[in-house]
């Protein structure tokens, strides 16, 4: 027996093996709503349910076999004939129909579960086939438990199922058992034991238990299955099934390693990973692959270094391939080159000592806080560009605070070589900073306007301080970013100043002479 097709077959679970994930109850539009999605994507085979389960599941196979076009719609029935007359009514105004049945072959499912001996399975198996055969031409045939069934008997039965009239024979690994090589091996027992026509077709059907699910459905079609059983994020029972995005993306991303194609539309696997996981309420884990939202987002220097560079240093496939975009996150491992990237990206150029004084920040901020977003990026490249030579800068600060007490604050200011140290109490904790700050200046500096917000709008985010000061008269404004809101206030208030320093229009006098120290 040959397999005719190189072109893969993607049969998608997700509305019957997925839906019957622990928790996941999709309502009929919702089932509509994927069961299109999937169609748009380019999904040969949409399993739309089983129709005998539920009513639920009778009305959503039939509306989706009446609504969506394109993709073979197929409903799942055991060998029984009250399950596929069932699902041959679900399915009777498709424009293609698929009925897929099943029966356990392994030894445990037989004995314990069935309670049939091998010959009642082999005669269930083909009768079944026989009845799905009378009310489609396109009918697919699964030995459930199939990693644990004796591979002869198994054959057996699929010989029986082609017999009957099933044109693709599906093999289980019902549990998760297999591993890649068990499983390609039992893949090409069964493409050099079952005699069928040329277009019978070989398809995996491989759940997670041991996290194998993808290895061993591509293992499998390296050893010949043509069509793969997934479902959109890897959803179903357990640990669920072979994710549909991961299927699809090895074979096109290896081309050379598999030579065949397969026909999904990759553009839309993140919208649809989102459709589905908002739907079922499934979140997707940050690092799945394909459509995890980390799976193209670079956060080592090294690693932002060679993206920004040419991407295909660390990543193997286009991130808008599948709908996604790479993303560079800034973070305490981030590189000079990617910090200086991202600001060009928001427009800000900083060059030479500046970019050098932002980095540094930057990089303070990021061991402080994790992840530095484009909002705090903004704010680090303003407070640098507010900054110049010959302006100071905060060295250090102290703060003391104990309740029924005055708070005191130490501050250092340095400027090039000189360096002023002062302590000062204050009303609260931002007054006692300030008051240090103006004594350390030599300044008669009155505070204006206050005006304190939070960047990124959660506890971890910087403090964005503006401030309005009066300097002999005349009115400079400031701002400051921190973590934390009291530096926040510190940096602010020294930056109004430093810009008075540097006016041309500062009254003279305005600030006094103060010893400081030389020397770092
Ligand atoms: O896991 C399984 O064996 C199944 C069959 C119905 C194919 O879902
Ligand atoms: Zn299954």
């Amino acid at each position: 027996m040959t397999t005719s097709t190189e072109q893969l077959i993607v049969f998608d679970t997700t509305l019957r093996d997925g839906e019957q994930s622990p928790g996941i109850v999709l309502s009929l539009p919702e089932k509509i709503e994927i069961a299109e999605q999937l169609s748009q994507l380019g999904v040969d085979v949409i399993e739309a349910g089983f129709p005998i389960a539920s009513h639920g599941d009778f009305d959503s196979v039939t509306a989706i076999a009446e609504t969506v076009k394109g993709s073979v719609i197929c409903g799942l029935a055991r060998t029984n004939f009250a399950d596929i007359d069932r699902a041959g009514e679900a399915l009777q105004n498709a424009e293609h129909a698929r009925i897929h049945v099943f029966i356990a072959t392994s030894p445990i499912h037989m004995e314990r579960k069935l309670r049939m001996t091998p010959e009642q399975v082999l005669a269930e198996a083909a009768a079944g086939v026989k009845r799905a055969a009378s009310y489609t031409s396109d009918v697919e045939f699964s030995p459930e438990d199939g990693t644990r069934s004796d591979p002869e008997f198994m054959i057996k039965v699929l010989q029986a199922a082609v017999d009957a009239g099933a044109t693709t024979l599906n093999i289980p690994d019902t549990v998760g058992y297999a591993m890649p090589s068990d499983f390609a091996g039992l893949i090409s027992y069964v493409v050099e034991n079952v005699k069928g026509p040329d277009n019978l077709v070989i398809s995996t059907h491989c759940h997670n238990d041991l996290g194998m699910a993808v290895a061993n459905s591509l293992a499998g079609v390296e050893s010949g299955a043509r069509q793969v059983e997934c479902a959109i994020n890897g959803i179903g029972e357990r640990a669920g099934n072979a994710a549909l995005e991961e299927i699809v993306m090895a074979v096109k991303t290896r081309p050379d390693f598999f030579g065949i194609s397969c026909g999904i539309d990759t553009s839309g696997l993140a919208r649809v990973s989102k459709l589905v996981s908002r739907l079922t309420g499934y979140p997707v884990q940050y690092n799945k692959a394909v459509v995890g939202r980390n799976a193209f987002a670079h956060e080592a220097g090294i690693h932002q270094h060679g993206v920004l560079v040419d991407k295909r240093t660390y990543e193997i496939m286009d991130a808008e391939l599948v709908g996604q975009h790479t993303e560079i996150v800034l973070g305490k491992h981030s590189g000079r080159h990617a910090f200086s990237d991202a600001l060009a990206q928001l427009g800000l150029r900083l060059q030479g000592d500046s970019l050098n004084q932002a980095f540094i920040r930057f990089k303070e901020l990021a061991d402080r806080k994790g992840q530095i977003t484009e909002a705090d990026l903004e704010a680090i490249a303003h407070e640098e560009l507010q900054s110049g030579l010959g302006t100071w800068e905060l060295a250090e600060l102290n703060v003391t605070f104990e309740i029924g007490k005055a708070p005191t604050a130490s501050v250092c200011v340095r400027r090039e070589e000189e360096q002023r140290t002062q302590t000062a109490e204050g009303a609260g904790m931002i007054d006692a900073v300030c008051n240090a700050i103006r004594s350390a200046l030599g300044v008669q500096a009155q505070m204006m306007d206050f005006t304190v917000s939070s960047v990124t709008g959660k506890t971890d985010a910087l403090g964005d301080v503006i401030v309005q000061v009066d300097v002999g008269g005349k009115h400079y404004s400031g701002r400051g970013l921190s973590t934390d809101v009291v530096e926040a206030s510190a940096r602010a208030f020294l930056a109004a100043l430093n810009k008075a320093i540097c006016s041309d229009d500062v009254p003279e006098g305005v600030f006094a002479q103060v010893e400081g120290e030389t020397g770092p």
